[in-house]
């Protein structure tokens, strides 16, 4: 039977509902406008989605190519579909605003969540349109920014750990050089451009830059990035399935809800490029 889809925005700048879909049997049609409609707001959510694992695992080859997880697939799931998993009494600790993999050459693509159980309240995660924060910045700071470049590298400090990197811990990292990407990209699926920012565990410093000057010039633009212009805060109910473009935003999981239990099924689609910024 032909589903009839819509959506509602959920914020001007980022994030759709999608309803009238059921996840574990969307036709083409309905396939190409999703995937049109991820590039235009960032993030989709679907609520009341009862659908296994391999459902799950179907369902996001709309978007892309999935790749075996990192994270340990557990329930007997294929190795696509990760579990996050935090017990009773333990605490999640990835508690900031970031992106996933911005240290890799090509960093996953679209991420997604599957909500099997959640926490009685608490447990949101918010998000962030990077494209919308590149737009709100003023003319000049465009301007300076537009041709620099930001080293990546996976972080082994905590999130509490405010400096980014000094000379001399770049100079050490020789054998094992960071990523460079442009802190300015431009999305080829829309044209427009957009930060690529991360939190400073993942993006140490500009590229040619002193540290201090640096440091500050990306810890403005991280902050301007979050600002609630560009953003929305996602409550979670069971059965959700949120899809979203990992280079293309920040996501913060707030880690609130201790003791409680949360478990996620994960699955990541592969980076098909390199970020640019299209010289
Ligand atoms: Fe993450």
């Amino acid at each position: 039977m032909k589903q009839k889809m819509s959506y509602k925005s959920i914020t001007p700048s980022i994030g759709a509902e999608v309803s009238g879909l059921d996840c574990s049997n969307v036709d083409t049609n309905n396939q190409i406008k999703l995937q049109q409609l991820l590039v235009s707001q960032k993030v989709l959510v679907f609520r009341d989605q009862m659908i296994s694992p391999l459902e799950f695992l179907d369902f996001m080859k709309i978007f892309g190519t999935p790749y075996a997880e990192d994270l340990q697939p557990q329930d007997g799931n294929p190795a696509e579909v990760g579990v996050i998993k935090i017990k009773p009494n333990e605490r999640q600790i990835i508690n900031f605003w970031h992106m996933d993999y911005s240290f890799l050459e090509k960093p996953a693509a679209v991420l997604s969540l599957y909500a099997e159980k959640i926490p009685p309240c608490g447990g949101d995660t918010l998000f962030t349109n990077l494209e919308a924060a590149y737009d709100g910045l003023e003319d000049t700071v465009k301007n300076d920014i537009d041709s620099l470049w930001a080293n990546h590298k996976l972080g082994v400090e905590t999130q509490n750990a405010k400096n980014r990197w000094s000379r001399e811990e770049l100079e050490k990292m020789d054998a094992d050089p960071p990523i460079k990407h442009p802190l300015v990209c431009l999305n080829p699926d829309n044209n427009k451009k957009y930060l690529f920012v991360n939190v400073p565990i993942f993006c140490g410093s500009i590229v040619g830059m002193e540290n201090e000057e640096g440091d500050k010039l990306l810890s403005s633009l991280y902050h301007h990035a979050q600002r609630p212009e560009f953003s929305f805060r996602l409550t979670w109910s069971k059965d959700t399935i949120v899809v979203w473009e990992n280079t293309h935003c920040l996501h913060y999981p707030v880690s609130d809800y201790f003791p409680h239990e949360r478990k996620m099924l994960r699955v990541a689609l592969q980076g098909e490029r390199k970020p640019s910024n299209g010289f």
